[in-house]
Formats: structure tokens, C-alpha cells, sequence
């Protein structure tokens, strides 16, 4: 099991994700760049961050036609991101597409996980709003099966709902997992959480840290406390 914490770059410009990433002078934390960074600064900042060293999980979470979604990861996949993603929503044809979008020629290809369902949505928004008529759980237990029969090596889901994904799905099963706050920390806009300590008790592979670390007085601080609880 490769446990690890994962930073969200959550920034407006690659001048301050990359002074963020100064403030990091002993350890190279794995980092998750996505839209927000992606949009202001394109390819480059991907490029820069992983030439400084860094892991990068790509978080564009891609949802069209198969057709687009192979041609948006064929783009994608020469900038060297170790984790790329897709909405499991997309339907499982387009999570075959992104697969073979991401090959590259040398025969190599980040891992690629689906995102099921955002953990700032509750159970009561999903089936009002979105009209799925299941429970969260099964609702998301069902797409990890889809990207499992679609080939892809893991799913984003809650830390929460990480035991049953394996359970369902298989331990080998990549559980990728935003949502963890510290036990007196704010939680924001997220709904599913839970902490660095008891995501690891429920085995997750990895989690996705943003707010938590990012504003944070002291993040290197903050990054280490999660690193102890999780990883260690
Ligand atoms: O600041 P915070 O710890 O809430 O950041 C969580 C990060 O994980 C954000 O970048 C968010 O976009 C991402 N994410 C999420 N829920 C998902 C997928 C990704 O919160 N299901």
C-alpha cells in the first residue's frame, strides 16, 4: 500500500503555488493541481511542479462524449502527471476512452481514478437535485464497479466510504480521498469528512488535503501532523 498525503494546489496563480511549495525545504509532498491552477497557468505549471520534484495527481475531472474525453487525455498525458481523472458519471465507454486517450507511445500511462460522487454533496442534495434514486453509498459503491469494469486503477470517493469501496470492489483498488479535516478544524464547504487518523484506520491509499495544510499558519506544520496521523 503506497499511503501518502496529497496536497491541493488550490491557488490562483503558479507564482503562489510555487512560493507555497518554497516554504518546503525538507520533504517533496505530493501534489494535486486542478482547475483553478490548471486554468490560470496551463500545461507549464504541471511541467514546473514536477521538475521541482513533486508527484502530481492532475484533478481536471473530465466528463464529455467518450470521443472528447480520449482526445482531452491524449493532450494530457504528455505533461507526466502520475494520477489523471474522470467523473465516473461520464458512463463507462467514456472511462474506456480515457484509458486509451492516456496511453503514451512509450507504453506508459498515469493512473487514472473516477471521481464518484463530490464530497461536498449530501445524500439529500443527490436524489433531490440530481434525481438518483439510491442511497449515497450505493450510489457510489456502483460507479467504483463501473471504473473497475472500465479498467481504471481507483476512485475518488469520501475516506469515509473507503472500507466499502475495498470490500465491494477489491483492496487493490486505488481509494483516493478528499473530505479530511482535523478533528477542531473548519469544515467548510465539504459535508462527507473525517480525519487524517481515521482515514487511516479505514484504509484508504490516499488522501487529498487542501484547506487543512494551505491556510494553515505554519503548513509545513500542518502537512507533517497529517503526514504522522496517516501515513506513518
Ligand atoms: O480544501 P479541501 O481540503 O476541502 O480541498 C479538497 C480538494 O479535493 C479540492 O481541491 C477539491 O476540488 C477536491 N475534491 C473534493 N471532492 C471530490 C474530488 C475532489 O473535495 N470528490
Amino acid at each position: 500500500m503506497n499511503r501518502d498525503v496529497i496536497i491541493a494546489l488550490d491557488f490562483k496563480d503558479g507564482a503562489t503555488a510555487l512560493s507555497f511549495l518554497d516554504k518546503f525545504t525538507d520533504e517533496k509532498p505530493f501534489v494535486k493541481i486542478g482547475m483553478e491552477l490548471f486554468y490560470a497557468e496551463g500545461p507549464s505549471i504541471v511541467k514546473a511542479v514536477k521538475e521541482r520534484g513533486h508527484k502530481v495527481f492532475l484533478d481536471l475531472k473530465l466528463h464529455d462524449i467518450p470521443n472528447t474525453v480520449k482526445g482531452g487525455m491524449r493532450s494530457l498525458s504528455s505533461l507526466g502527471a502520475d494520477i489523471v481523472n474522470v467523473h465516473a458519471a461520464g458512463t463507462i465507454d467514456m472511462m474506456k476512452a480515457a484509458l486509451e486517450g492516456v496511453m503514451r507511445e512509450d507504453g506508459t500511462r498515469p493512473l487514472v481514478i473516477a471521481v464518484t460522487q463530490l464530497t461536498s454533496t449530501s445524500e439529500e442534495r443527490m436524489q433531490k437535485e440530481l434525481l438518483i434514486n439510491a442511497s449515497i453509498n450505493d450510489t457510489i459503491v456502483h460507479y467504483a464497479k463501473n471504473a473497475k469494469e472500465a479498467g481504471l486503477d481507483g476512485i475518488v470517493c469520501s475516506p469515509l466510504e473507503a472500507g466499502m469501496v475495498k470490500e465491494a470492489v477489491g483492496k487493490d483498488f486505488l481509494t483516493v480521498t478528499p473530505g479530511v479535516r482535523f478533528a477542531d478544524g473548519d469544515i467548510g464547504d465539504q459535508v462527507r469528512v473525517t480525519t487524517p487518523a481515521k482515514a487511516k484506520e479505514i484504509g484508504t491509499d490516499y488522501i487529498v488535503v487542501g484547506r487543512p495544510i494551505t491556510k494553515a499558519e505554519d503548513p509545513v506544520a500542518a502537512y507533517r501532523h497529517c503526514m504522522a496521523d496517516f501515513a506513518e
